[in-house]
């Protein structure tokens, strides 16, 4: 396998997006990823384009965009592994240049969920598990699924809706100070506690929202990296993929998500690094008690002891590890295709030393990152770790 890195990034607004079609929402993340990257369209060879869709007309769009985008011509392919689409989009260009097949590929993920009402997005993306079981029989929805979590650890390990809110709070502190993000606003205490309730404990500030979007990351083989002259190529260290049941019942427990487990672990082993030696990290935080079990499963904190790493500030900037500085998906966004992409912009931004912020740049030691994607409830999981 030859090296890989990323050598462009392009990220659009996040949010409630009725100001552009689809194809235009693509490109506002596509067009600075090309000039970032300082190459033009013909020289894409491949692109991995992530979308779930199905919430617009243009139900397969990766072609319609491709074209508006100007890529008529190179190998094209739409990814779908829930919400880690974007990864799995990442993990197709990424093979593509590290097995020679291209010198140049570009994964894009968008997805425009505003374009249906919140119970229409609720049992379409219910569909990400065992939608004939558990939807129709139950009425399992994301959030009941990760409120069955949520329940499960705060039995086991004493966990409150006060640390779950606490998640909240650093999320919407970082996405004030993200210009892409949904919500540029803070929280407080009161107002996620009083906040209505979805699935107890699962309140509207402990989810993340339902909104469009579009991030973009061109891949490069080391030499044409070299010949492009770039001067901070973020390296693809580490790669990790794993998946798990469709079935929650088949499941031995509700505390933690085998999937990150098995993928952080293979990540980490072809890295040849560990949790301790990471400068920042973007874990999955659809709801706010994921963030809390992603730090487990990746090995960040001890089984039952994520909620003292938020309370303790050991993730905030400045902290033992810096985790969604962005405002990770609670308070940055969560188009579902666009994800994956956002947290390697995010963290390519971060390892390059240029946040959008002074005052959410991380310092950086060993200029290593690591980007958490999970798709449902772990039934994919997908972990990527770069280094400047
Ligand atoms: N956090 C904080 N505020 C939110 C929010 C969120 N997640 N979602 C919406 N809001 C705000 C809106 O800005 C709006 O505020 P305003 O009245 O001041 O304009 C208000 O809450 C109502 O927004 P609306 O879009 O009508 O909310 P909704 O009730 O239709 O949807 C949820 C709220 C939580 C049910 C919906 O966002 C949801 O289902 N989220 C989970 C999505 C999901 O499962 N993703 C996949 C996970 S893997």
């Amino acid at each position: 396998m030859r090296k890989v890195a990323v050598i462009g990034v392009g990220h659009s607004k996040f949010g409630v997006r009725k100001d552009v079609n689809l194809s235009e929402l693509t490109y506002e993340a596509v067009k600075p990823a090309l000039e970032d990257a300082t190459v033009s369209m013909p020289d894409i060879d491949f692109v991995a384009f992530a979308t779930v869709g199905g919430m617009y007309e243009e139900s397969l769009p990766a072609v319609v965009a491709a074209e508006y985008s100007g890529f008529t011509g190179a190998g094209l392919v739409r990814c779908e592994a829930a919400c880690a689409s974007g990864s799995a989009a990442f993990y197709t260009s990424y093979l593509n240049v590290a097995s020679g097949m291209s010198d140049l590929s570009m994964a894009v993920g968008m997805e425009k969920m505003t374009e249906v009402d919140t119970p229409t997005m609720m049992e379409m993306i219910g569909r990400a598990g065992s939608y004939l079981w558990e939807f129709h029989n139950f009425g399992m929805t994301f959030p009941a699924y990760y409120a069955l979590y949520a329940s499960a650890h705060m039995a086991k390990y004493g966990t409150t809706e006060e640390d779950l809110a606490e998640v909240a709070i650093k999320a919407h502190k970082y996405g004030a100070m993200n210009p892409h993000a949904r919500f540029q606003k803070e929280t407080d205490m009161d107002q996620v506690l009083s906040s209505f309730l979805v699935a107890w404990p699962l309140k509207l500030y402990d989810c993340s929202p339902i909104c469009d979007g579009s991030a973009a990351v061109i891949l490069a083989s080391e030499e044409k990296a070299k010949e492009l002259g770039i001067d901070t190529p973020i390296w693809v260290k580490g790669v990790g993929h794993s998946s798990d049941t469709a079935n929650l019942s088949k499941r031995s427990d509700f505390l933690g998500l085998q999937a990150s487990v098995t993928a952080s672990r293979k990540a980490y082993k072809m890295a040849g690094v560990g949790p301790g030696d990471l400068d920042v990290a973007n874990v999955h935080d659809c709801f706010t008690i994921a963030e809390l079990l992603a730090y487990e499963d990746l090995g960040f904190a001890e089984r039952g002891k994520a909620a003292e790493m938020v309370r303790e500030g050991e993730t905030e900037v400045g902290g033992r590890l810096p985790v969604n500085v962005d405002g990770g998906l609670k308070a940055k966004g969560h188009p579902i295709g666009a994800t994956g992409c956002s947290m390697i912009y995010e963290l390519t931004k971060q390892l390059r030393d240029e946040a959008d912020s002074r005052k959410r740049q991380v310092p950086l030691k060993n200029n290593l990152a690591l980007a958490h994607n999970v798709g449902g409830t772990g039934h994919y999981c997908y972990v990527t770790i770069l280094e400047r």
